[in-house]
């Protein structure tokens, strides 16, 4: 201590200005900057991945759109023709239904993060193969890791089933609350807006899982 102060009174006297460490900045700015090349190195990993075939059909990969930091994360199935081409999840007519959904329990499109379990676009829009979502998941997993969302919402069986490691059916899963990989994340599942735009019949059940999302995410806080 005695040490110290007899620099300061040296190098003052020297009129020279005293180096000071400036712990808390320099962390912080450290922090951003290697969150922000974890995120970038992610997205260009989505933008050149050839893991399976579905890079040789697709314009572009769809990696996610929305607040980062956002406490609720979408999950749906994987893009349909105008997300393909837009390069953007949840666009088209399914697209415009999630919208609604959301603003029905107070969150608007950019408050969320919304992304798909596959990145690509199955051709003609069939289901994702159980290989493809093998090889995509560990995408949606980073992510959950770097948002750490404090909920996730499940839209539709695919979603359901690969963030749970479940084959159970979506009506068995409704109504409570999982836990996600890789951060034990809680998840609620509800209809995809897809089947609700041929099933109006059972948005009155989707609102009921909505409802129960929201009350879940108080309780979480
Ligand atoms: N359906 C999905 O599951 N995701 C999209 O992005 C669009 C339609």
């Amino acid at each position: 201590m005695l040490e110290r102060a007899r620099r300061s009174q040296y190098l003052q006297a020297l009129g020279i200005d005293e180096w000071t460490r400036r712990v808390q900045p320099a962390v912080d700015i450290v922090e951003t900057v290697s969150g922000e090349d974890e995120w970038t190195v992610l997205q260009n990993s989505v933008a050149a991945c050839q893991r399976c075939a579905l890079h040789e059909c697709r314009t572009q990969t769809v990696f996610g759109v929305g607040d980062r930091r956002a406490e609720w994360m979408v999950v749906g199935e994987a893009p349909g023709a105008e997300e393909d081409a837009r390069g953007e999840p949840f666009v088209g007519a399914a697209g415009q239904l999630l919208n609604a959904m959301l603003a029905a329990i107070g969150l608007a499109r950019e408050s969320v993060f919304i992304a798909n379990v596959l990145k690509c676009r199955p051709p003609g829009n069939r289901d994702p193969s159980p290989a493809e979502i093998a090889e995509c998941l560990p995408y949606l997993h980073q992510q959950i890791r770097q948002v750490k969302p404090r909920l996730i919402l499940a839209f539709g069986r695919v979603a359901a089933q690969s963030l749970l490691g479940t084959d159970q059916p979506l009506g068995a899963l409704r109504g409570s609350v999982h836990a996600a990989a890789p951060l034990n994340t809680p998840v609620v599942v509800t209809y995809h807006p897809a089947y609700l735009l041929r099933t109006p019949a059972e948005k009155r059940k989707a609102w009921e899982d909505l409802k129960y999302a929201r009350r879940i995410h108080a309780e979480l806080r």
